[in-house]
């Protein structure tokens, strides 16, 4: 059985020496600046594809049904799969970019994998801001989606692997936070550009993608390389020089070692898909399925893409609607420091316990909400103004909770716990898992809450019942382990030890996936 405490204090295993260094704080600040292209892109398709002149000229057909639909049905009035189609082809793009990205980020390098992906994103954002044709802005949401395959599977390895362990969480959760900074930011542009007199806004909302992309194509050529994959790519004198840069002590020679052992056994792999089907590899593999699977069915990509539809949905005014975007993108931001903050400290699973117990309680008041207003037929007759500000009052406490919780940690914990030998190959299935769902999300949320209605809201809820249970039992703590020490915490644990032989763990420290340290308790 699962210990109910929240895993040990910091201390067990290894402790390497090193500081938290202006310079990896630097390294580490613009790296995450990756995740702004994601953040903006999710911020800004929702509010385009609400924005009348950018549907005359490309969806005319969806316009006219819009403005020829007087049904007075709230839940179904937006439903339009070719508009959803237009939004989610990207994350398919991303999916298949990130399975190429695995080969790049192994053999040449996570800065590559980066620069790749700020190209890629600035092309699709020029060819979009410029679009004349429907075909030109497929092309450029493909183009997009590549570049965001790149970025999502590198950025987050190369903070993981960058960050002294003990600042680990911290550091790689500056990804997330770049993340909502690009939505909020793009939320507030929306709302200014869409009342451009001339009908052009949108130009600039899809041009404007240009801007993130710049800075992670620049940031990509001045980040240095981090030690474990230059040693992986056999460069282990200037890796060796750069580890001492970036942890600011002398003595990193245990740490190098173990950089070293890990990129020895990589070396041996040949196959790194195929040997993610190994048994010892089996707890990865479940996480790297499960974890993305699970951020995404807690149902926060209905509130980033369709927040604007769902507040109009609601009885909001076009322009408020598009105002309370904002506000739950500040929500969105504030939350995610306050994770930077507490993950070190508190731990990993406190926050998905805690997250994941606030999104369920906010699910449930906003399913009840809606539907004692709308009923089944969706008519909501005079919606009086307390209403509209606890739904969105409770729409910002859930976001918060996902927040600090199921968002950063979705991309902070599988890039923390593969070694090395899989750690491309597994973060590819992460970013895989997470873009296939969010596009089934965004391709079938307007049609589920044309039938499912406000039972949407417990169908989402549902799924973080289940994924806190999981969490519970299932995910080991593993804040203050060393990233090549992490197979500790799978021996230890109550389920997965099972997996771990001890040929794979040997008792005396000799490695194979890592070294083990003492025999504490990692729950
Ligand atoms: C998720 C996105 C989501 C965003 C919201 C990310 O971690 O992967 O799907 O839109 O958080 O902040």
């Amino acid at each position: 059985m699962p210990a109910a405490g929240f895993g040990p204090g910091p201390g067990n295993g290894k402790q390497y020496p090193g500081n938290l260094t202006l310079y990896v704080t630097v390294t580490c600040m613009v790296a995450a600046m990756g995740g702004l292209i994601f953040g903006y892109d999710i911020g800004i398709s929702g509010g385009v594809t609400t924005m009348d002149p950018f549907l005359k000229k490309f969806f005319p057909s969806v316009y006219e049904k819009q403005k020829a639909d007087t049904s007075t049905n709230q839940y179904c009035k937006f439903d339009s799969q070719r508009l959803t189609m237009f939004t989610s082809s990207l994350y398919l793009a991303a999916l298949a970019s990130s399975l190429v990205a695995s080969w790049v980020t192994r053999k040449l390098g996570r800065k590559l994998s980066m620069l790749f992906g700020g190209l890629l994103f600035c092309a699709g954002a020029l060819i979009n801001g410029f679009a004349q044709k429907v075909w030109m802005l497929i092309v450029g949401r493909i183009l997009l989606g590549f570049g965001i395959g790149f970025a999502n599977q590198s950025v987050p390895l190369y903070l993981s692997e960058m960050a002294p362990y003990k600042y680990r969480g911290a550091l790689n959760i500056g990804f997330q936070l770049s993340i909502t900074i690009g939505i909020l930011v793009a939320s507030v542009l929306n709302y200014f550009f869409a009342k451009i007199k001339g009908g052009w806004g949108w130009r600039l909302s899809l041009g404007g993608a240009v801007v993130p992309a710049l800075i992670i194509t620049i940031g990509s050529l001045v980040l240095p390389e981090t030690p474990n994959s230059m040693i992986e790519r056999d460069q282990r004198e200037e890796a060796r020089i750069k580890l001492k840069r970036i942890r600011g002590v002398e003595d990193i020679e245990e740490e190098f070692n173990d950089l070293v052992a890990a990129s020895d056994a990589s070396k041996k792999v040949e196959h790194p898909w195929r040997n993610l089907l190994q048994r010892k590899y089996r707890p990865h593999l479940t996480m790297a399925i499960l974890i993305p699977f699970f951020q995404q069915l807690t149902g926060i990509n209905v509130i980033m893409f369709y927040a604007p539809v769902l507040f109009k949905t609601i009885g909001f005014g076009s322009d408020a609607a598009l105002m309370s975007a904002v506000i739950t993108g500040v929500v969105n931001v504030s939350a995610t420091l306050v994770s930077i903050y507490g993950v070190d400290k508190w731990g990993r699973r406190f926050l998905f316990l805690q997250g994941g117990a606030q999104m369920l309680i906010c699910q449930i008041v906003v399913a009840a909400c809606i539907g004692a207003k709308f009923g089944i037929d969706g008519e909501p007759g005079n919606l009086p103004k307390w209403y509209a500000i606890v739904v969105v009052l409770f729409i910002c406490i859930y976001v918060a909770g996902f927040a600090w919780s199921w968002g950063p940690l979705g991309w902070l914990v599988p890039s923390e716990i593969f070694p090395l030998e899989i750690r491309s190959a597994a973060q590819s299935i992460n970013v895989s898992v997470n873009m296939i769902f969010t596009f089934i999300i965004a391709q079938v949320f307007l049609m589920m809450l044309c039938h499912l209605k406000f039972g949407l809201f417990i169908f989402f809820a549902f799924f973080v019942v289940v994924m806190t249970i999981f969490v519970y039992f299932f995910l080991p703590e593993t804040k203050n382990i060393p990233i090549e020490e992490m197979v500790i915490v799978w021996k230890q644990h109550w389920f997965w030890s099972r997996f771990i032989t001890d040929v794979d763990y040997p008792a005396n420290g000799a490695v194979e996936m890592g070294k083990g340290g003492d025999s504490t308790k990692y729950v």
